[in-house]
């Protein structure tokens, strides 16, 4: 049987990682798992449930109350996630939840409560995933890790043509402030701060086409195998 790694895809807030993902588990036969929607289904909860999340004790039952799983949906192929059985993939992409998200990611007890599910869904290998830490936390020992970066116009107009579809009254000045803003807080939290870890590869896809980054993607993994 041929040998299955682990890939971690790590970098800032809408620079492609979860379209690399998604095409290297297709081109691999591996599993894509998006923390990112994690951390967005639990903001979803708590942002539902009036959550103070300054509050531990309320963190704590919150977190007691949420399971998270992923199912792929047969008509895209594509794995979704569920909280507490509800499909959320699509509610957790709204603006509304991505102005907290980053926010609830710096809490210690949401990130330990993340990183123990991320850890088990590695255990089989064969997966790709996409995040913050994890090349640095959830799997140092990774057998490839990737950090990408963009230029931040492009990931803005990137972000902002996606949640246009949804949402046509969003502005370009707003999802550029909400990049901005995560951005900062990811790599300035006290708990697995966003860094790209040492063993990283970077890969800049400003001016990359999807094939073009797939193609440098499939000849790192080939070095692995
Ligand atoms: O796709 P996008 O770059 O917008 O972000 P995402 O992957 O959906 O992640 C949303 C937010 O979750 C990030 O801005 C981080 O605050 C948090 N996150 C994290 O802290 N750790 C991860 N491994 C993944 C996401």
């Amino acid at each position: 049987m041929a040998k299955k790694i682990i890939i971690t895809i790590d970098g800032w807030s809408s620079c492609g990682k979860s379209t690399l993902a998604k095409q290297l588990a297709t081109a691999l036969g591996y599993v894509y798992i998006d923390s990112g929607a994690m951390y967005r289904a639990i903001t979803l909860y708590f942002i539902r449930k009036n959550t103070d999340w300054s509050n531990p004790a309320e963190v704590k039952e919150a977190l007691e109350e949420i399971v998270l799983h992923f199912e792929c949906n047969p008509a895209s192929g594509k794995s979704e996630i569920f909280l507490n059985a509800e499909n959320v993939e699509y509610l957790i992409r709204d603006l509304v939840v991505a102005e907290k998200v980053s926010d609830v990611a710096t809490i210690a007890a949401v990130r330990d409560f993340a990183v123990a599910q991320q850890r088990s869904m590695g255990l089989q290998k064969g997966i790709v995933m996409d995040g913050r830490d994890i090349g640095t936390t959830v799997f140092p020992h990774a057998e490839l890790k990737i950090f990408m970066t963009a230029d931040i116009t492009i990931r803005v107009e990137r972000r902002f043509k996606e949640m246009y579809v949804k949402n046509p009254n969003v502005t370009l000045a707003e999802v550029k402030a909400n990049l901005e803003s995560r951005d900062y807080i990811d790599s300035h939290r006290e708990v697995s701060p966003l860094r790209q870890a040492e063993d990283a590869i970077l890969l800049d896809n400003s001016n990359l086409s999807i094939e073009e980054q797939l193609d440098f993607a499939l000849k790192l993994v080939a070095k692995k195998l």
